[in-house]
């Protein structure tokens, strides 16, 4: 049997169910809001968190499933705008450590160089212990930039580091892997 292909889908108006499947079908402990609700992911959608200006929403299709959500932001007024992007990812629980996250990274990471001439880097925050989205930054060529103590809150008012990292187009195009001077 063939092993399922990892594609991003961007989000059409009919696949707003899909979306809303994915991200209610499970808690995400990682995030500031784990736990995500119909109603007010309907009324995101509708305010244009998902695809309004500067934002663009993908799902995560392994074969014919829909696995899991990328939401893109901080994209600027339009294709040329050399502000530098986020990106958030989320793959439904029973789908992790195939592989899936790590594909559709690294897809992102090249709709984004590519259809984008002015972005020199993809940048991307994750909290410190999230180990399974750190092993996908650092398998997708990103490289850890900052390391924020005690800056992710969560509601019970635990307050975890945060790590930061970033992609280079140069470093995309070439294939290489630029560490940071920290000498400098
Ligand atoms: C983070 C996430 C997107 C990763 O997706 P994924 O499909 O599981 O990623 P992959 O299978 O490509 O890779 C995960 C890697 O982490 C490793 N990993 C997973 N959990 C781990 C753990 N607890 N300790 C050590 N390594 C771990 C896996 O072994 C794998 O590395 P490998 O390819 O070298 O074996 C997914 O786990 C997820 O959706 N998590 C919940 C939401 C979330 O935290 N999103 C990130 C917000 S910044």
């Amino acid at each position: 049997m063939s092993i399922p292909v990892v594609l991003l889908s961007e989000l059409k108006d009919s696949e707003i169910e899909d979306l809303i499947s994915v991200l209610t079908s499970c808690t995400w402990p990682f995030h500031s809001t784990p736990v995500l609700e119909r109603e007010k992911l309907l009324a995101q959608y509708k305010e244009g968190y998902f695809n309004g200006e500067g934002k663009r929403t993908f799902l995560i299709k392994y074969g014919i499933e829909t696995v899991g959500v990328i939401r893109l932001f901080d994209l600027g007024e339009n294709k040329e705008d050399d502000e530098t992007p986020l990106f958030d990812i989320k793959i439904k629980s029973e789908y992790r450590g195939k592989g899936i996250g790590g594909d559709a990274v690294r897809k992102l990471v090249d709709l984004v160089f590519n259809e984008y001439p002015n972005k020199y880097r993809f940048d991307a925050t994750t909290r410190a212990d999230n180990t399974a989205m750190r092993r996908v930054f650092e398998k997708s060529g990103f490289v850890k930039e900052a390391h924020y103590r005690q800056a992710w809150p969560d509601r019970e008012g635990n307050k975890y580091d945060c790590a930061g990292y970033s992609i280079l187009r140069q470093d995309w195009k070439n294939k290489t892997i630029t560490p940071v001077d920290w000498e400098k």
